[in-house]
């Protein structure tokens, strides 16, 4: 390039330059921030995944939300009945700083595993606004207060001891439900007999055959040796807890060959199918039933557990933290009313923790149960976390879950001890 070519670009580029400046640089367009959304949502946490179960839970979603229209709910889940998974997903979110706004926790000692006095409100100013001192029985008032305090709502009252039969199966084979062990074996070498599975089970959760057990030392040592071992009245070296291992062994010789590939209700469709006889479960199962649309059942209490109730409790808590505190509240609040628990209990399986709700909304086992409730002994469930720390009913179902394939009743009897004194029980 010439020298008076380079003149002319450079002169060019100093207008140029100018111009901008007289005229200033163009202005930034302008972003519309968006208006931030007003959050107004409601977490709640439980493993109610199974028929009865789920159908419970949305009975109260609907109350809620008629209530708080604006409130958008999540429901969130973790499957494995009696919370086996569960139970540590949410013990990381509360430690984690990242609790939902209301979780479900079973009455009883099992609180103790989520620190309350740290990571939970206490409730009691809530039970006085709302009266539920006055509406709870005093029994389960006191399973539910910890270090003096009210910590959450009971929604329910679940029965652990319940032997579900086919009433067709029995009919069929004129069978009587057994009162006694003794029974139990006869009745099963007749189901035997006819290539009818005699137990129905699943173990695959782990917990199951815990629950089972729970029920089968409740009928070998009675309401009041049972209550002891968990209070350090009975000594779990004590011969009837060997006698109680025995009954277990025997029944389970019994049981359907793949229980360690079923959930508990898995292991249910043996039943309503009529190729199995009776299953030991809880009664969330009549709520299973009743989701299934099967009514061909009949209930009893399993062996030597007549007039003994195995009692549990689903509660529901508020952490500290709650995102949503307030709509929490308003949760606790239906799921401790009257129309809440008589929208939520026929549906679920279990009868209302409150004493004034409508006896004729209930079907015949559940109007069964409540009879029982108030006349029968009550001991407080171990795989439901009523009767123990959590570390101590864990140890137990663990041990427990062992013995179905070890067989081994001194060892798992010696090992039954060393977990109550592992727990820090009181352990003769
Ligand atoms: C229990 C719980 C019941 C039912 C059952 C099976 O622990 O209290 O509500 O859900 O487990 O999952």
């Amino acid at each position: 390039m010439k020298g008076t070519t380079w003149l002319k670009v450079i002169t060019l580029a100093l207008v140029i330059a100018g111009l901008f400046f007289l005229v200033g640089c163009p202005p930034a367009p302008v972003v519309e921030e968006p208006a931030p959304e007003v959050e107004n949502k409601f977490e709640f946490f439980s493993w109610w995944t199974a028929g009865g179960e789920a159908e419970g839970l949305e009975a109260l979603y609907v109350i809620y939300r008629a209530a708080n229209p604006g409130v958008e709910i999540i429901n969130t889940t973790v499957a494995g009945g009696a919370g086996v998974d569960a139970k540590a997903v949410l013990a990381t979110r509360l430690i984690g700083g990242d609790p939902p706004d209301s979780f479900q926790l079973h009455a009883g000692l099992a609180i103790e595993k989520y620190a309350p006095e740290e990571y939970l409100e206490p409730l009691d100013d809530l039970y006085g606004a709302w009266g539920l001192e006055k509406v709870f029985p005093p029994d389960l008032l006191t399973l539910l207060k910890y270090q003096g305090h009210y910590w959450s709502v009971p929604v329910n009252i679940h029965r652990s001891n319940v032997l579900w039969y086919n009433k067709q199966v029995f009919a069929d084979n004129n069978l009587q439900p057994p009162k006694t062990f003794d029974e139990f074996f006869a009745v099963a070498d007749a189901l035997k007999a006819k290539g009818i599975v005699p137990l129905v089970m699943g173990t695959k959760d782990g917990w199951e055959a815990g629950h089972v057990f729970e029920n089968v030392l409740a009928g070998t040592l009675g309401a009041d040796g049972y209550r002891g071992l968990w209070t350090g009245k009975t000594s779990w070296t004590d011969p009837k807890v060997a006698e109680a291992l025995e009954n277990f062994k025997k029944m389970l010789t019994y049981v359907n060959t793949d229980h360690a590939a079923l959930t508990w209700d898995g292991a249910g469709e043996y039943l309503i199918e009529g190729k199995g006889g009776m299953m030991i479960m809880g009664d969330w199962t009549d709520g299973w039933f009743t989701a299934k649309g099967f009514d061909g059942y009949g209930w009893a209490p399993p062996p030597g557990t007549d007039g003994i109730f195995v009692a549990l409790s689903d509660t529901f808590a508020l952490p500290r933290g709650a995102k949503n505190r307030d709509n929490a509240v308003l949760w606790l609040e239906v799921a401790g009313s009257k129309a809440g628990q008589e929208a939520f209990n026929p549906l679920k399986g279990s009868i209302p923790a409150r004493t004034d709700t409508d006896r004729t909304l209930f079907n015949a086992y559940l109007q069964s149960a409540m009879d029982d409730w108030t006349r029968d002994a009550i001991v407080p469930s171990v795989m439901h976390g009523a009767a123990a720390f959590e570390r101590w009913a864990t140890e137990f179902k663990d041990i427990v879950a062992l013995f179905v394939t070890s067989g081994d009743v001194a060892g798992t009897q010696a090992a039954l001890q060393q977990a109550c004194v592992n727990a820090g029980g009181t352990c003769p």
